[in-house]
């Protein structure tokens, strides 16, 4: 039989769309993942390269007893150094001594618990603690992850050499999403290649900002190479000055995790950090050893009226609406058309801070309810501005509502 040319064409397009059929099913689009920032635990902020098993098991064990896991915390990430070398086929190998049963066990454990399981990689040829990176086998790695039962790749960027950093994450994004499961991409560039203007194209979940963060109120420090630095908290928060409109549900800018509770800032300064988190719409990802909490540090992590700010489904990044010297004031859009407030005192003693309606984009007249959000309390009507007295390097947190 002859077959005229269309026929032919058209016969070849259903095949083409049938064989596609499956593929797009199993496909899973990264937009989908993270549509409010990411909540979990990271291994790194405490301890480094010692990672485990057991410590590990500990850890998601400990989110679920702690009530973490019902204040909305779901990741258990493991971060680097779980890898040692790759086999004769190119498969990475986890570190035999620390990990005896393999990565799966480990994520099976922490499914059980109705948690999701995260590791780490890097887009170069080797980890920033020079264990093997993720060049050249990006494909054979994300389906080992998806094996393992991976839900979050945070890639990282050392040792990358001349690469472009948007096509390499671009390629680990396609090479994830070809492994068939849902794993959330956290882009770890640090923002040399300013990721906010290109991680949600190429399907990035969330990107970091910034150099790591240390666990100090201020300041930063160069690294011996003069390349990057370790940051305080506020010097992070001022890099996040402008980016707020790159960020959304499904592709958020990343701060770096948390160090709420490792011991290098009092309480007063860990409540401001994990305040200004949830205001910049930023992933909240513990780095403490949640097996030892100080009750104090339990109730900041815990507080679920900041984590609901955190968290708000409008997905906005909040932003700088007011800046006096030392004195600053965070406002965050909410979905019912509430406003979040954060009143920063980043001096060294006490001062009142008012944020006016204007700052909030309310007309003056208007009364609105204002409610403390450490304090769980109303503290009424206010109209056209609202101001608190706010101890050195402390936080009021109020929300807003009409
Ligand atoms: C970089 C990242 C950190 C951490 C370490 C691990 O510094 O920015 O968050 O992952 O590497 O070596």
């Amino acid at each position: 039989m002859k077959m005229s040319r269309e026929v032919v064409v058209v016969c070849f397009g259903i095949l083409l769309l049938v064989a596609g059929l499956p593929a797009q099913e199993n496909n899973p689009t990264s937009s989908a993942l993270a549509l409010t920032p990411p909540m979990g635990w990271n291994s790194w902020n405490k301890f480094a390269c010692n990672v485990s098993e057991d410590m590990i098991k500990g850890m998601a064990d400990a989110m679920v007893k702690s009530g973490m896991k019902d204040a909305g915390y779901q990741y258990v990430n493991i971060d680097d150094c779980w890898q040692v070398s790759r086999d004769s086929n190119g498969n990475i190998v986890a570190d035999p001594q620390r990990f005896p049963r393999g990565m799966k066990a480990v994520g099976d454990y922490i499914h059980s618990l109705g948690l999701k399981f995260g590791v780490y990689s890097d887009a170069g040829s080797k980890t920033c603690a020079g264990r093997p990176g993720g060049l050249g086998h990006e494909y054979q790695d994300a389906l080992q992850y998806a094996a393992w039962g991976v839900d979050y790749l945070k890639y990282d960027w050392c040792n990358t050499t001349t690469q472009d950093a948007k096509a390499s994450y671009a390629n680990i994004r396609a090479a994830l999403d070809a492994s068939g499961r849902a794993i959330v991409l956290s882009i770890c560039e640090w923002g040399t290649a300013k990721p906010w203007l290109w991680g949600k194209e190429v399907g990035g979940n969330l990107w970091r900002t910034t150099g790591d963060i240390s666990d100090k109120w201020e300041g930063s420090t160069k690294w011996p190479d003069g390349i990057c630095c370790s940051n305080g908290m506020l010097a992070i928060v001022d890099q996040q000055v402008g980016l707020a409109s790159y960020a959304g549900p499904g592709h958020w800018n990343d701060p770096d995790m948390l160090e709420v509770g490792n011991g290098g800032m009092n309480d007063t300064e860990y409540r401001s950090h994990f305040s200004l988190w949830a205001i910049l719409a930023a992933p909240l990802i513990a780095g403490n050893d949640l097996r030892s909490m100080r009750p104090e540090i339990h109730d900041i992590l815990t507080n679920r009226e900041v984590i609901a700010v955190d968290q708000d489904a409008l997905g906005r990044e909040g932003t700088r609406v007011a800046k006096s010297g030392d004195l600053e004031v965070w406002a965050k859009q909410l979905r019912d058309g509430s406003r979040a407030v954060v009143l920063l005192n980043r001096g060294g003693s006490e001062k009142e801070i008012t944020v006016t309606w204007e700052d909030l984009g309310y007309p003056n007249h208007l009364s609105a309810a204002v409610r403390d959000l450490w304090q769980h309390k109303e503290l009424g009507k206010f109209t056209g501005k609202f101001s608190a007295s706010v101890e050195s390097h402390a936080v009021v947190m109020v929300t807003v509502k009409p």
